[in-house]
Parts: structure tokens; C-alpha cells; sequence
């Protein structure tokens, strides 16, 4: 889409689209750490790791990077964006057919028998390592939590043959403390939280996206911009992205190549305004 302040200010693309995109994806270093941690329960074959992050904090897109991460490296790798399948069952089977496996059977113990199957195979025949990774992990309940605990419990002698990676806002955390899941919580072996930006990231964090986007220009964001950018969005990469985009249209519209707080202050109200008049209605 041709957006009219892209010319304005030199953009080739998007610089603040909240669309999860890899390649607008910035490694802070807690994205980083959280990238480490999963990667190493996954390369040591450990089983089970967990990202949690409140809403907007980079868990999809850390889901979409250490999934494309894994495929690059010859990793057998399944990313599950919508998990909330109705039964084990069926996310099971909606598992088997992603990882291409070709034989079907009507019954559940049957499927669990060659998804089973199809691990081994990949595992001790190709020499491979299997990883799923699971975003909205906190849509899943207690039945489905049920079969990725049996998944991930097939195991050889020293290594798991199925790795798991679980991205979560902060509801699956309470799902795990209850006494019912002792057994599934007990099984992660690392887990992670994502949070909020400080300023000097949210700030690497608006020149690494406008360089992207512009093919390494400078942005025009003032240091006051950044920091009401900061403040309001309390660090909330989401946020932050909604505020920098529409600072950046008030300053097109007002004709100004320099974005300064005041538009950031501006978008800030007119956001407030539009979304408590949706919430009144
Ligand atoms: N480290 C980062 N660098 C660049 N952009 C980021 C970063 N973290 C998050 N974002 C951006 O913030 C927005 C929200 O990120 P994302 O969708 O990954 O969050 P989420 O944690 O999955 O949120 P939700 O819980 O609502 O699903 C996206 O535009 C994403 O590109
Ligand atoms: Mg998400």
C-alpha cells in the first residue's frame, strides 16, 4: 500500500506497521536473552521452555524469528499461531498434518501412536530434532496442556524427542501455579519474561525500524519525542509503534519534517479521545 507520507519522509516502507515482521524485529537484550534461553533448551534436546510477556511486548514476533531461526539451521520446526482447538484430539491431529505427517488413524491413541512414530523416526533414523512452538499459549486449557505434557514425555534414553516452545501472556502462568498442573509445570525447564523496553532500547529500537525502512536514513524524531514516546507507551513495543506511526502522519499533514514531542502529545490525545468515545458506545 502506498501510504501518502512515505515520500514525505523518504520511507520506502512501513517504518512502525505492527505487523510481527522478522525483519522489523529489533534484539533487545531481553529479546535476546529469552532467543538464547529457548534456543539452548531446544538445541540440548531439554523439552519444554516458556516465553511469557504481557500484550504487545514481541512474542509473536520472537515466535516467527526462532521459528525461522530453527528452519535455517535444518530443525524440523511447527509454529502454531491459534492453538484453542476444541479437543486433544483435534489439536493433535492439526499437529500431525503440520509436521507433514502422511498416515492418519480414526482414533486418538492410533494418532498418538504415529505422531509417535513419526518422532522416532525423525529423531533416531535422520538424526533430527523436532520442535513445536506454540503462540497464545494461554488459550490452551487444561485438556490440551494434558496432551502436550504426554507429547513432550517421549523421550530416548538421555533427550526428549519432541522440543516445546510455549508463548504466553501472563494467564498461563496462573493456569500453571495450580496444584493440577504440578506435572506440567514441573517439566519447564527455562523460562523467560518479556518486558518492557527502557528508553535507550526504545530508542535503538525507533532508529533500527526507520533504518529499515528507508534504507539507513536518519529518523526525524527530536529526543523530546522519544522520551513522551517512552512515557506514554511505558516501554510497550506496541504501543510505542501505534504512537511513533501517528506522531509521524500529524507531522505530514502539518507539513513538518521534524516529529517533536507536541505531535507525539497530540497522537496521545487523539488516541484517548477516539478509543473512550468506542468504549462509551
Ligand atoms: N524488539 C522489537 N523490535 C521491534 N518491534 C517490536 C519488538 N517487540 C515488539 N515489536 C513490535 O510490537 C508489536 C507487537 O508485537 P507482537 O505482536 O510480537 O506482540 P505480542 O507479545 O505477540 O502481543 P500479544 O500478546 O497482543 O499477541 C509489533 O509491531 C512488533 O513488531
Ligand atoms: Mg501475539
Amino acid at each position: 500500500m502506498d501510504l501518502p507520507y512515505l515520500k514525505f519522509f523518504g520511507l520506502k516502507e512501513e517504518p512502525f506497521s505492527t505487523v510481527p515482521s522478522p525483519r522489523y524485529f529489533f534484539l533487545t537484550s531481553v529479546h535476546s536473552t529469552a532467543l538464547e534461553k529457548t534456543a539452548y533448551v531446544v538445541g540440548a534436546k531439554k523439552g519444554l521452555s516458556v516465553v511469557f510477556g504481557d500484550t504487545g511486548t514481541g512474542k509473536s514476533s520472537l515466535a516467527r524469528l526462532l521459528h525461522q531461526k530453527f528452519l535455517d539451521q535444518g530443525i524440523v520446526s511447527v509454529l502454531l499461531t491459534n492453538p484453542s482447538y476444541p479437543t486433544p484430539n483435534s489439536l493433535l491431529r492439526t499437529i500431525a498434518q503440520e509436521f507433514g505427517t502422511t498416515r492418519t488413524d480414526k482414533s486418538f491413541k492410533g494418532m498418538l501412536d504415529i505422531f509417535k512414530g513419526f518422532l522416532i523416526e525423525q529423531a533416531l533414523q535422520q538424526g533430527k530434532t523436532v520442535v513445536l512452538i506454540i503462540d497464545e499459549a494461554q488459550t490452551l486449557r487444561p485438556p490440551l496442556l494434558e496432551l502436550l505434557r504426554q507429547l513432550i514425555n517421549y523421550e530416548t534414553n538421555d533427550t526428549k524427542l519432541l522440543q516445546l516452545v510455549l508463548f504466553a501472556q501472563d494467564e498461563l502462568r496462573n493456569t500453571l501455579a495450580r496444584p493440577r498442573q504440578d506435572n506440567f509445570r514441573s517439566r519447564v525447564v527455562m523460562a523467560s519474561t518479556l518486558e518492557h523496553l527502557s528508553l535507550e532500547e526504545l530508542r535503538a529500537m525507533i532508529r533500527f525500524r526507520w533504518e529499515v525502512a528507508s534504507g539507513g536514513r536518519q529518523h526525524p524524531f527530536t529526543d523530546d519525542a522519544v522520551a513522551v514516546i517512552f512515557e506514554q507507551s511505558a516501554g510497550m513495543p506496541r504501543e510505542a509503534n501505534i504512537l511513533a506511526d501517528n506522531s509521524l502522519l500529524l507531522a505530514y499533514y502539518a507539513n513538518s519534517p521534524k516529529i517533536s514531542g507536541e505531535y507525539v502529545n497530540q497522537a496521545v490525545s487523539d488516541r484517548r479521545a477516539n478509543l473512550s468515545r468506542k468504549e462509551a458506545a
